[in-house]
């Protein structure tokens, strides 16, 4: 089969691989449909962390049931799937208590397994024809059959529950005022999760105007932080007080004002945002941080930061009463709940999405997004 392989710092292309089989009678085979490339990939292809070139990507996955293992009893052949980016094997100690994303069996020696990502287990990535599922029964959510609404399902594997876990995170409850930082395809969905739990004013933080345009579009404030500190723009709009609730939804590639993408010189500060969320979220507020930072980065901008050691201001944080929440989504516990809002027609989160593509197109589209360029921010690849 064809399938998306990592050579190396930007660089991927369309090999040619063995197909993937049955091996456990637990196991499923899902032909793809459709299978969204993440900016988490992205750290992956600029060589920002341990990943070695020969990596399958592909972790928003999503298709039809090929074939089934003996002892899968639910799935059946044609079923029409979407898989959470989280291998979980539903028995463990954390899956038992909802938490998928820090499964401790399919990952040995780590909380938490993935489908095609760095030490998240041998687990291939679906940017490819098929896709090998573990604990099938488990891990996949079945979707009602035939096309509609393919691409808002597809964004089931990941962003859609991963902004909507930043919202639970942070505990957005109805009429309070959140900032965003962020507005990629995580960031957008965390606005427009705050936007469906009720927020009153949702600010949405970035400098790529075709990602604050579509911040504006589902009724997010847009604040462009190349024009002015983000912060101070935030204040200047909430008689002083900031915000209720704040959202990371940047990460530790987090970039300064007035960086290359603006034409400027400023380099990437990985404890930006989350120091900015401290001094943006006013006293007795909550901090949603889904944005991804890691123990290990080659590329860190100094010897602490490479540790994935970051100097955040826990003083202003006590002092002001925060509470904060981090980590991998448990995307099983939102993504059912979240596709009957889309069934029901109360969520279309698809509207993220800029770029369907044959797999073919997959390492130019990995250069454009990864370059922010041509408006590309969402890429659902199509095998
Ligand atoms: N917790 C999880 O389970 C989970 C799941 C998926 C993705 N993620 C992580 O979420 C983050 C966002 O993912 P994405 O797909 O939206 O990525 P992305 O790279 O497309 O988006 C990040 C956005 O942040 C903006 N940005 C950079 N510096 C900024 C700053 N100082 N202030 C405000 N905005 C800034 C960039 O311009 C970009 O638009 C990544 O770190 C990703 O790895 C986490
Ligand atoms: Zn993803
Ligand atoms: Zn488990």
């Amino acid at each position: 089969m064809k399938a998306v392989v990592y050579k190396g710092p930007f660089k991927v292309a369309v090999d040619n691989v063995p197909d993937p089989k049955i091996e456990h009678p637990n196991d499923a085979i899902v032909r793809i449909t459709s299978s969204c490339i993440c900016g988490s990939d992205l750290h992956m292809y600029e060589g920002r962390t341990a990943a070695k070139p020969g990596i399958i990507f592909g972790h928003e996955n999503m298709g039809l049931v090929e074939k089934v293992g003996a002892g899968v009893k639910l799935l059946q052949t044609g079923d029409r799937v979407v898989l959470p980016f989280n291998v979980g094997c539903g028995f463990c100690r954390n899956c038992q208590r909802g938490y998928t994303g820090y499964c401790l069996t399919v990952n040995p020696g780590f909380a938490g397994g993935a489908y095609g990502y760095v030490a998240m287990g041998p687990w291939r990535g679906g940017q490819a024809e098929l896709l090998q599922v573990p604990f099938a029964d488990f891990n996949a959510l079945v979707l009602p059959p035939g096309k509609k609404h393919e691409a808002d399902f597809a964004l089931l594997a990941d962003i859609f529950p991963t902004g909507y876990h930043g919202a639970e995170l942070a505990k957005v409850t109805p009429g309070e005022t959140v900032a965003v930082f962020g507005a990629g395809p995580v960031g957008l969905m965390a606005a427009y999760s705050c936007l469906l739990r009720g927020a009153s004013r949702v600010f949405v933080v970035d400098h790529v105007k075709e990602r604050l345009d579509k911040a504006k579009e589902i009724g997010g404030i847009p604040v462009n932080f190349d024009v002015a500190d983000a912060v101070q723009q935030i204040r200047d709009q909430t008689e002083g007080r900031g915000v209720d609730k704040s959202i990371d939804a940047v990460g530790y590639q987090a970039v300064a004002q007035g960086s290359p993408a603006a034409g400027g010189k400023a380099k990437e500060i990985p404890n930006i945002v989350l120091n900015q969320l401290i001094e943006v979220t006013a006293p007795t507020g909550a901090l949603g941080i889904p944005g991804l930072y890691v123990p290990s980065d080659p590329g860190g901008v100094d010897e602490a930061a490479k540790k994935g050691s970051l100097s955040i201001n826990f003083g202003r944080l006590f002092e002001k009463g925060l509470r904060l929440g981090t980590g991998q989504c448990n995307v099983k516990t939102y993504n059912a709940y979240l596709r009957d809002l889309i069934i029901a027609g109360r969520a279309k989160p698809s509207f993220v999405v800029s770029h369907e593509l044959p797999l073919d197109k997959a390492p130019d589209a990995y250069d454009k997004f990864d370059k922010r360029v041509d408006g590309y921010t969402k890429v659902v690849l199509h095998p």
